[in-house]
């Protein structure tokens, strides 16, 4: 098993945005969405929202989802995972020989509309799933910023910051997509631009296993045919570009400790496969799955179980939050999420969802794909409901 997390260990710059609050609306951009309600009423059209289809990540995983958007003059089509755990955008350029990995990359020199910023920095992520222990230098981009026009779902911004990757570390050679757009909490970017434009500041994601397809990103609004039911909103804890809420506890199997029954604060992260708890966090969880769940001293940060004790273990995490009316709602990682899948060394072996991490709490893919999210930039909440 092996897949990636994008979430941003050291930040690069954010700029933050302030735009105008617009008002959502919903409207049918592609003919299997019908989403319904504000649109009509609205008296000012602005930007309407845009689907952006996603696919799978490979092997199987189902943990994370990556979409075409478009870059240059003449356009010059790329795929990035949309990633909520940053705030940029990279992707792999002609100018870097270490990208090996078979995707388009960019060619500035191509691009009548790109200009060259010349600043480079790198950027390390961190991993959140797989073999790889958790922290390591493994996932490091060496960059080059630049300008140019950037087209995602059909909505064109002008002069939009990027960085082009110009050499990266081996661990991403095997990376079927070109780079990441960060979603952040500020909107930077194209998504700035387009909130100056009129687009409603917020977007939404369905981010589905392959067996239910058709994962998508909606930009500027939220679509109503991925769900039934309500959307529950929870305010915004953080005042920066990470997406997080506040958790006043976790059960597992309708227990609870007094450890796990503490308030924390949650970080989501479109980007990031798994589930990221402190030790103590991750172990207290652990205890009332199974005791024969243990450290895999192979892969510091990761544990794993024997393969065949998988299928008959309950392993249900609920993750309390509070909505915005004070309310009490669970979101919920079911069992079919424990197993990550055989460990590469060790095939008999099955490593488990939640890696240690001390410093911060984190949870992806394995809980975004049970659930419709709303991430609404300009009320600060985000929005959920079960698929
Ligand atoms: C991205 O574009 C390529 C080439 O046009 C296409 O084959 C692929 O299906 C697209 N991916 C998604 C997720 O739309
Ligand atoms: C959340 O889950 C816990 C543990 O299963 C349960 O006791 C609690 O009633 C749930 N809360 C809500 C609001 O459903």
């Amino acid at each position: 098993m092996f897949s990636f997390s994008w979430f941003l260990l050291v930040a690069s710059l954010y700029t933050s945005i302030t735009s105008a609050c617009p008002e959502p609306q919903k409207i049918t951009l592609q003919s299997r969405v019908a989403p319904h309600g504000q649109a009509n009423s609205l008296k000012r059209r602005q930007i309407s929202p845009t689907n952006v289809p996603l696919a799978d990540f490979f092997k199987g995983t189902d943990l994370q989802w990556f979409g075409n958007i478009s870059v240059g003059t003449p356009p010059q089509e790329i795929s990035v995972v949309f990633d909520t755990g940053s705030s940029s955008l990279e992707f792999a350029s002609t100018l870097c020989n270490s990208c090996t990995n078979p995707v388009p990359k960019f060619d500035s020199s191509k691009s009548s509309t790109f200009v060259d910023g010349g600043r480079t920095s790198s950027i390390s992520f961190a991993t959140g799933v797989g073999v790889d222990p958790v922290i390591n230098n493994d996932y490091v981009l060496r960059l080059r910023s630049g300008t140019d026009t950037v087209t995602v779902g059909g909505l064109t911004s002008r002069n939009v910051a990027l960085n082009l990757i110009t050499d990266q570390t081996p661990a991403f050679n095997i990376d079927p997509f070109s780079g990441i757009q960060g979603m952040g909490a500020r909107a930077q970017g194209f998504f700035a631009s387009l909130i100056n434009q009129g687009l409603p500041a917020l977007f939404g994601m369905f981010l589905t296993p392959n067996s239910i397809g058709n994962a998508e990103l909606t930009i500027g609004g939220i679509d109503e045919s991925k769900f039934d039911g309500d959307l529950v909103f929870a305010p915004q804890a953080g005042t920066g570009a990470t997406w997080e809420l506040r958790s006043p506890g976790i059960s597992v199997n309708g227990r609870t400790t007094s450890l796990l029954n503490t308030r924390r604060t949650i970080i989501f992260d479109s980007g990031t496969s798994n589930v990221l708890f402190s030790t103590d966090t991750a172990e207290a969880i652990y205890a009332l799955i199974s005791p024969d769940i243990k450290p895999n001293s192979a892969e510091p940060g990761t544990y794993g179980i024997a393969c065949s004790r998988i299928p008959s273990l309950p392993a249900k995490i609920d993750i309390a939050f509070t909505d915005v009316n004070g309310r009490a709602f669970n979101l919920t990682i079911p069992s079919s999420e424990l197993s990550v899948g055989p460990f590469a060394n060790n095939p008999s072996l099955c490593q488990t969802l939640i890696n240690a991490f001390d410093g911060l709490e984190l949870v992806g893919g394995s809980l975004l794909k049970h659930y419709y999210s709303v991430w609404d930039v300009g009320n600060q909440r985000m929005g959920f409901a079960p698929i």
